[in-house]
């Protein structure tokens, strides 16, 4: 057996709890007691706190009074519960802002905001970085060995960037140091010869942005790994006292779903777990497509550390900051917290354990609504998943071992949302990765969702759609893994541009690629969004649209081929042999059928195969966990039908205690079971 991966060592189990807002509610602490009463009832084991207690930490600067903090904790832990306590500097105190307005961000136009809101410092200001190095150092001299405490939650949901002068000088800083202290360097990378924007110094250099500069590519996507940076480097800050006075606990950020700004790839370097927040827009279309995003990021997130991850937040019905608040059915509130367990998670937390009074949360669903009893339908589902989680404790702590692997990458999204060329109305990148990993996941097979640098040496097929930016590294690294045996199934625009936004010269796809899949693509033609295309396969006919590429076949041949233009009988989809591996091309975006087509025939050929007996009904997947010994596999029934699914081979359910082979999923059902030896 292998070892486990808690990703809190301090609770080897499955986290069931939410963020805990008590400083809310601090003067009528009736409500604290009501409070700790419910977590039981709900089944609940933790409470993330101290979330946004700044104020209440210290009231004034350099007074700290830490005695609700305490209060709390101990209360939670006389209840039996576990506490991820926060570091608060996602808000800050109004004294702050007043005394030293340099917390604040400064925009594009120089303008510096006011007091408000949230998630909104300065990252490079020494003062914010000073104050929130104090307050963490106290936190964790005093928290650091609470036997309740199990984790850190650094700040909240990092987003945003800032252009201050601090920081437009460690954005020059960032450059010297990238380029050598040398600017003909930069001036070279940046091909700002165009447009005569040739920089003379680096002093020169100001974040791009409306008002400045935004015609370079380089600088633009510069900023964006610097902004990577610049908060990596603010991350650290915030964990350096807490790696002193509290070595022995794991700390985490709470990342998002579809987050553009922020490389979580390079992220994941200052973190121990990576953990998120899930707020799916269920209902609102075919809740097997929103599963399926939803599975794409729950993928991404467990790779980013490759072991299990946190489900920090998810809501137990609504939010209250989309268009349209719907609550999640019932059944799908249960379904959708167990789907992050079948994805990796060790936890299912929510926001909010009890609802807000007041403010702009205040119908953000919770666990406790404004009711304040356990006498609702939100409560009960809640506790059922509390309830389930108890019963298949045995998963905590196991990993996923898949064999596929989608491509994603922050870099390469934005050089190509940057890029003015192909069609400027959106490249579509996150939807053509979905619609990749939904090959997967509709088959009911395990997928990774990995940075183009990761280690490929243990999957059988790698996708890598719309990979128009490839460096030499990620370019060796894909080559090495088709030369080894690997399959790589790749797209149109494939290592357009270098590292620096350069396109690279000799064709497409870029540098070695082009002998790894044979070919050359000479034009890309783009389609309007009324204009289907379409391809023959197998005797079959498909529809493309939005990018068509016309190859030049070198020692590739042609599995599908165009049907219409003046580029038809030429071929849109390829293979290729190269070294001991594969390398299939699809020059052309689809609507989904074609890839399927093409995707059965490859998986068969390499033998990889549903965890179910295929082929699934709409909205069934299933995905699987191992601790080496045992196989835990999660299926799970996103459609609104009444199904059954045939597993291939006896296994035993942990939640009915039977052994079954056939499951009846009832609609938005699931089964959990645990293979016999
Ligand atoms: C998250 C945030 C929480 C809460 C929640 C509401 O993005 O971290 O504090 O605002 O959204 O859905
Ligand atoms: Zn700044």
């Amino acid at each position: 057996m292998q070892e486990k991966h808690y990703p809190c060592p301090a609770f080897p189990h499955f986290i069931h709890g939410a963020d805990y807002n008590p400083e809310q509610w601090i003067h009528d602490k009736s409500i604290w007691d009501k409070d700790m009463e419910l977590m039981r009832e709900a089944n609940c084991n933790e409470m993330s706190v101290g979330i946004f207690s700044w104020s209440m930490l210290e009231p004034r600067e350099g007074e700290y009074d830490f005695s609700f903090l305490d209060e709390i904790i101990e209360k939670i832990h006389q209840n039996g519960g576990k506490v991820i306590l926060a570091t608060p500097s996602g808000a800050r105190p109004h004294w702050m802002a007043d005394k030293y307005p340099e917390v604040l961000r400064v925009d594009s136009f120089g303008r510096r905001a006011g007091f408000g809101g949230r998630h909104n410092h300065c990252f490079t200001s020494p003062v914010y970085r000073e104050k929130v190095r104090q307050m963490n150092m106290r936190l964790a001299q005093r928290y650091g060995k609470h036997p309740a405490v199990i984790a850190w939650h650094i700040s909240n949901e990092y987003s945003g960037d800032c252009r201050c002068e601090y920081c437009k000088n460690a954005f020059r800083d960032f450059l010297r140091a990238k380029f050598d202290d040398n600017i003909d360097n930069l001036n070279r990378a940046y091909w700002t010869t165009f447009w005569s924007h040739t920089y003379d110094s680096f002093d020169q250099i100001d974040p791009p942005g409306p008002g400045a500069e935004t015609g370079i590519h380089g600088l633009n996507l510069d900023w964006h790994r610097f902004v990577t940076h610049q908060t990596m480097d603010f991350i650290e800050n915030e964990v350096a006292p807490i790696r002193e006075y509290s070595p022995d606990l794991p700390v985490t950020i709470n990342m998002m779903f579809e987050f553009y700004e922020l490389n979580y790839h390079k992220v994941a370097d200052v973190i121990d777990i990576a953990s998120w927040d899930s707020y799916p827009e269920w209902h609102n279309g075919d809740d097997a497509d929103i599963a399926q995003k939803t599975a794409f990021w729950h993928d991404l997130y467990r790779c980013l550390k490759q072991k299990p991850f946190l489900l920090m937040e998810s809501t137990p019905s609504g939010v209250n900051w989309k268009p349209y608040n719907k609550p999640k059915r019932p059944r799908l509130d249960v379904l959708s917290s167990l789907q992050a367990v079948a994805h990796g998670s060790d936890s299912v937390q929510y926001f909010q354990w009890r609802k807000s009074r007041g403010s702009s949360e205040k119908f953000h669903g919770a666990v406790v609504g404004h009711d304040g009893t356990s006498d609702t339908r939100v409560f009960k589902s809640v506790q059922r998943t509390g309830g389930i989680l108890k019963e298949i404790d045995e998963i905590a702590g196991t990993m996923t071992d898949a064999k596929a692997a989608v491509i994603f990458d922050w870099e390469n999204m934005w050089a190509l949302d940057d890029c003015q060329g192909y069609a400027n109305a959106g490249k579509k990148y996150f939807e053509t990765c979905y619609a990749y990993h939904k090959q997967f996941w509709q088959r009911g097979i395990d997928c990774d969702v990995i940075s183009p640098a990761a280690d490929l040496s243990k999957y059988k097929i790698v996708v890598a759609p719309m990979l128009y930016l490839a460096d030499d590294g990620v370019i060796d690294n894909l080559s090495a893994f088709v030369e080894k045996g690997g399959t790589l199934y790749a797209t149109y625009m494939l290592g357009t541009v270098d590292e620096n936004d350069l396109c690279r010269l000799g064709g497409i796809p870029g540098g070695k690629l082009k002998q790894v899949f044979g070919l050359m693509a000479e034009e890309i033609d783009v389609l309007y969004p009324a204009e289907v295309q379409h391809a023959e396969f197998d005797g079959n006919i498909y529809e493309i649209v939005d990018y068509t590429e016309v190859l030049r076949l070198a020692s590739a041949e042609p599995m599908a081929i165009y049907a219409d233009e003046w580029y038809a009988k030429t071929p849109c989809v390829t293979v290729n042999r190269y070294g001991k591996g594969k390398a299939i091309y699809q020059a052309c975006r689809d609507r989904g059928e074609l890839a399927t087509a093409v995707f059965d025939k490859v998986l068969e050929e390499i033998g990889l195969t549903s965890l179910l007996l295929d082929p699934l009904p709409h909205g069934v997947t299933a995905h699987s966990r191992t601790d080496g010994e045992h196989l835990y596999l999660f299926v799970e029934n996103y459609s609104r039908e009444n199904l059954a699914v045939v597993l291939k081979a006896p296994m035993y359910n942990l939640v009915t205690g039977q052994t079954e082979q056939t499951l009846a999923l009832g609609h938005y059902g699931f089964g959990i079971y645990r293979s016999i030896d």
